[in-house]
């Protein structure tokens, strides 16, 4: 059924957001933003519409950025934007996609896809040898053909200068099939299940995954409007205050992750071991993390309300004086009992001298639903807007 269009009665953020359907059922996210899977990740038409409510001044924020939906949408509409995640790997490839395109740029592909490519044919003992001291159970989740293949691709990212954008670039390509040549289920399935995996597989599949990052960076890169630029930072979004200066954005506009969702760490652990990063230090600080909330894990809503009250202590301090917050959650269920996250939410807000001046329903359509819903059993999100009160 067609949606009707409401006619706005002001320009004031609270009016528009009325005017807005925000279930957008028909969403095919374009190829920038499905270069790298990322479960959880939002639909770009939510923050396209949140942005037609942000003030014309300030940068725009995500604090739970993600692969970068948010920043995307935000050059594209010529705004200024900075993304903060916990997981290195979300910052690693909303970086890659960020990365600006140059005619060097395009010179170098083929050289790095060469270099890439051999590096996981070559078998280097060493690498291979140094990689399986790391990793725990990697004969577990990898045959020997995937190891040393990660081991030697691994090897040729970690030797490129820091600053070179192919670090970030290749990081992206290598991770985005670390899931489908390990013996993982799938990016929503924890599980190890057999899998037949030949190294032409492997190298294939590389071959093409450098190709996309390219073609998503190049892409991008034609379509950021009035030279916008984006940071992403590998952070902790209670912190915020200590990470963005004051009085410096217009919107934050964002999905935080919330209890029993998903677990954005275990799911993304091994491609942070093979990438070099430390994936236990992103559990420990992963807001809604499943492992705190069921089993023997003791997290409640209250736990939840707390880290989120620390986000909403930062939003106040880095937002501009008519800067708003748009936000989207889902509902968690805690050991059987159902929590209506927009309650908690609004709780937090009010603590910290917001008020909710917008609330939405969006349904989620059943053959869209992205993560594991046998968890989070979710038909729908809410959108929230969020003033100063
Ligand atoms: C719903 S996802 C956001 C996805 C994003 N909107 C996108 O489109 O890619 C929530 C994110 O919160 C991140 N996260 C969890 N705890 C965090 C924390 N304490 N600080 C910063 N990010 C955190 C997760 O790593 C995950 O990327």
């Amino acid at each position: 059924m067609e949606a009707k269009a409401v006619v706005p009665t002001s320009s004031a953020p609270a009016d528009l957001f009325k005017t807005i359907d925000w279930s957008f059922f028909e969403s095919v996210p374009d190829q920038v933003h499905t270069v790298h899977p990322y479960p959880a990740k939002y639909i770009p038409e939510i923050p396209a519409a949140a942005l037609s409510l942000a003030p014309k001044e300030g940068q725009i924020l995500d604090p739970f950025c993600g692969i970068g939906t948010t920043l995307i949408e935000s050059v594209r509409s010529g705004r200024e934007a900075i993304g903060i995640d916990l997981n290195p790997i979300a910052t690693m490839v909303a970086e890659a996609k960020l990365s600006g395109w140059s005619e060097e740029d395009a010179d170098a592909l083929p050289r790095h896809k060469e270099g890439l490519l051999n590096a996981a044919r070559e078998s280097d003992v060493d690498l291979l040898d140094r990689a399986r001291e790391r990793i725990p159970r990697v004969d577990h989740w990898f045959d020997p053909v995937s190891q040393a293949a990660l081991a030697g691709t691994a090897g040729y990212i970690s030797a490129l200068d820091p600053t070179d954008p192919w670090r970030v670039r290749l990081g992206t390509a290598v991770s985005s099939i670390v899931v489908r040549i390990s013996r993982q289920e799938s990016d929503t399935r924890y599980a190890a299940v057999p899998k037949t995996i030949s190294l032409d597989g492997i190298v294939a599949s590389l071959d093409r995954a450098v190709d996309s990052i390219g073609r998503a960076a190049s892409t991008l890169a034609t379509q950021v409007r009035a030279n916008a630029t984006a940071q992403t930072i590998t952070a902790d979004a209670t912190k915020l205050a200590e990470i963005v200066p004051p009085d410096t954005v217009g919107a934050a506009i964002f999905s935080p992750p919330y209890p029993n969702a998903y677990e954005y760490w275990l799911y993304h652990k091994y491609r942070m071991y093979w990438m070099g990063f430390d994936p236990l230090k992103v559990r420990a600080g992963e807001i809604g993390a499943r492992p705190f909330y069921s089993g023997s894990g003791k997290l409640t809503e209250d736990d939840f309300a707390a880290q989120m009250g620390k986000v909403f202590a930062g939003l106040k301090s880095v937002l501009l004086k008519d800067g708003i917050v748009l936000m989207i959650v889902g509902d968690s269920r805690i050991r059987g009992r159902d929590v209506d996250n927009a309650a908690v939410l609004a709780r937090c807000a009010r603590e910290n001298s917001f008020e909710v001046t917008g609330l939405a329903r969006r349904s989620i359509k059943a053959t869209r639903r992205s993560f594991n819903q046998a968890i989070a059993r979710a038909k729908y999100e809410h959108v929230m807007l969020f003033e100063r009160a």
